[in-house]
């Protein structure tokens, strides 16, 4: 904003605000980008949109950066000498001294049409505020009208509440999901929480929804919602057909890359993969691998018996594998308002990268062919799904979902606290984020990712409270950055750090004891006798 100062511009009360949230912009500090409010006007940084009203009565909408008080007359020194001694101050406070005032930086983001009253649709910023214009306070709808948030928080995504005004929902365009969403930030910042706010409002729109649950967290909502939850080999099996030969080859162990065993099982899978996707078998079970083995071995003169036998006993392992077996019913299953969680606790991690990859693949394919509705699948920390690898198949498939983004009816929600893990192509493509406080190692990698954000609001990440954070966004969905306080849940939050020290109450302990009782009784004897 130009060099502008605004001041004191009389007490009328304007209808909008308080009787005297009336100021004038005045131009002439010597700071830039500043202009003074009353401090009424001006809860804390980076939040409230202070108006300014131009002259041709179409409000700008100034987002606020800093704000502090300029008082020639203090200084630390001063106030703490004045605290000592019995002088009192005798200069005029402020709103009456000319020479106290606030400074507010802030930044113009909107400009409403004046024709409509200031609630029309929002356009790019056309007038500058002028000297002598005035500031207002802006009536919520109008703060709702400049942020781009649907009028009708029932027509959107209602994830929470202005953090600087409470009485402000913020409601996310519902095309925000077709764009992916991203939910960062550190340990125990509520991004999880998060997640499952957007589960219930997601769930509301009746959009189906499968969970990759890595911590059991959305057990519980899932059932409230009347969701199912699944387990690995236990509600939930996926075909061996659903595997790319990578996944397949990893999952057997044991096979040395580079080697006939691999050539012969990667072959063999090859071509029953081919025979499903000429139409000519559905499926194919660990036995029928193991028996086609022995069919395609000749044609790579590999019928040798110390690779034809291993080849076999290693595929007929994958037997162990409890989650090799029919292909889960996506289509019978995801009717609107279904919610699947595949609770993935205890897995390990070739096994949960091999799940996620089938089940996203089996998704894209399904959404593409619209044999199912909108869908959203979700996975928490998808740093381990889809880290900086390139050969990594579970990366793979979801580089190539964000990539194909809102055209194949399959949303992405990830959640992860290290984005600095996670593959960047991946990253980059999820459109919709939510950003909580986040350890400054993390926040480099997140960079390009903010949108409009001023510096002032990615700064003050470091500092915000738990189930709070920047949302930013592409402009069709969300217009503006904003720090949003994220609203309660419903549905119960499976992630509460559990009280291991009230377990071990229950478990028998007494409780903290006195120092004088920890040391064994007979020793406590042997030290007191010591002593004395
Ligand atoms: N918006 C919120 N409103 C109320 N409580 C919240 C909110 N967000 C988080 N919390 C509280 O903070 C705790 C931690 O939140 P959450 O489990 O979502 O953190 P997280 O970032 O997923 O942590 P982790 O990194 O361990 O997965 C929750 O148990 C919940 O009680
Ligand atoms: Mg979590």
């Amino acid at each position: 904003m130009a060099e502008d100062q605004a001041g004191p511009a009389g007490q009328e009360d304007n209808g909008e605000g308080k009787p005297g949230d009336e100021y004038r912009f005045a131009a002439g500090s010597a700071e830039a980008d500043a202009a003074v409010f009353d401090g009424e006007l001006v809860d804390e940084p980076g939040e409230v949109l202070g108006t300014i009203v131009s002259d041709d009565r179409s409000p700008t909408f100034e987002e606020i950066l800093d704000v502090h008080e300029v008082n020639p007359h203090e200084d630390p020194q001063s106030a703490t000498v004045r605290d000592v001694l019995p002088f009192p101050s005798t200069y005029a406070g402020e709103g009456e001294s000319t020479v106290i005032y606030r400074l507010v930086r802030c930044e113009p983001v909107e400009e409403l049409p004046a024709a409509d009253g200031g609630i029309g649709d929002p356009t790019e910023i056309r007038t500058l505020p002028r000297a002598g214009d005035a500031v207002r306070r802006p009536r919520p709808e109008m703060v709702t009208a400049a942020m781009g948030f649907p009028s009708d928080p029932d027509q959107g995504l209602h994830v929470g509440f202005l953090h600087s005004d409470s009485s402000i929902p913020v409601t996310v365009d519902n095309g925000a999901v077709q764009r992916h969403v991203l939910i960062v930030g550190g340990i125990g910042s509520g991004k999880s929480y998060t997640r499952g706010v957007l589960g219930e409002e997601l769930h509301r729109h009746g959009v189906p929804q499968v969970n990759i649950d890595v911590n059991g967290e959305m057990i519980e909502a899932a059932r409230q919602l009347g969701g199912r939850n699944v387990r690995p080999g236990n509600g939930f099996t996926l075909p061996l057909g659903s595997l790319t030969r990578e996944d397949l080859i990893e999952a057997v162990s044991g096979v040395n890359r580079g080697t006939n065993i691999e050539t012969l099982i990667g072959y063999t899978f090859d071509s029953l993969s081919r025979q499903i996707a000429q139409g000519r078998r559905s499926e194919f079970s660990v036995d029928e691998l193991v028996a086609e083995i022995e069919v395609q071995a000749p044609f790579l003169k590999m019928e040798a018996l110390n690779t034809l036998r291993p080849a076999q006993q290693r595929v007929k392992a994958l037997d162990r594998l409890k989650y090799i077996g029919r292909r889960f019913d996506w289509v019978g299953t995801l009717k609107p308002g279904a919610f699947v969680n595949i609770d993935c606790r205890g897995l390990v991690l070739g096994d949960l990268r091999i799940i996620t990859a089938a089940v996203a693949r089996d998704l894209q394919n399904l959404a593409r062919q619209q044999q199912i509705p909108f869908t959203v699948l979700s996975i928490d920390e998808f740093h381990l799904v889809a880290p900086n690898e390139d050969k990594l198949v579970s990366t793979q498939v979801l580089r190539e979902i964000a990539r194909i983004g809102r055209h194949y009816r399959l949303g992405l929600v990830l959640t992860t606290q290290s984005p600095a893990d996670v593959d960047r192509a991946v990253l980059k493509r999820m459109l919709t984020r939510f950003v909580h406080t986040i350890e400054r190692d993390q926040l480099d990698s997140l960079r390009g990712i903010f949108a409009d954000a001023p510096p002032e609001m990615i700064q003050s990440l470091a500092k915000l409270p738990r189930g709070t954070c920047v949302l930013t966004g592409v402009a069709e969905t969300i217009r503006h950055a904003t720090v949003v306080d994220i609203r309660a849940r419903v549905t119960h939050h499976g992630g509460a750090t559990p009280d291991v020290f009230g377990d071990l109450r229950t478990r028998g302990w007494p409780g903290k004891k006195p120092l004088s009782e920890i040391i064994q009784e007979e020793d406590r004897d042997g030290e007191a006798g010591d002593a004395g």
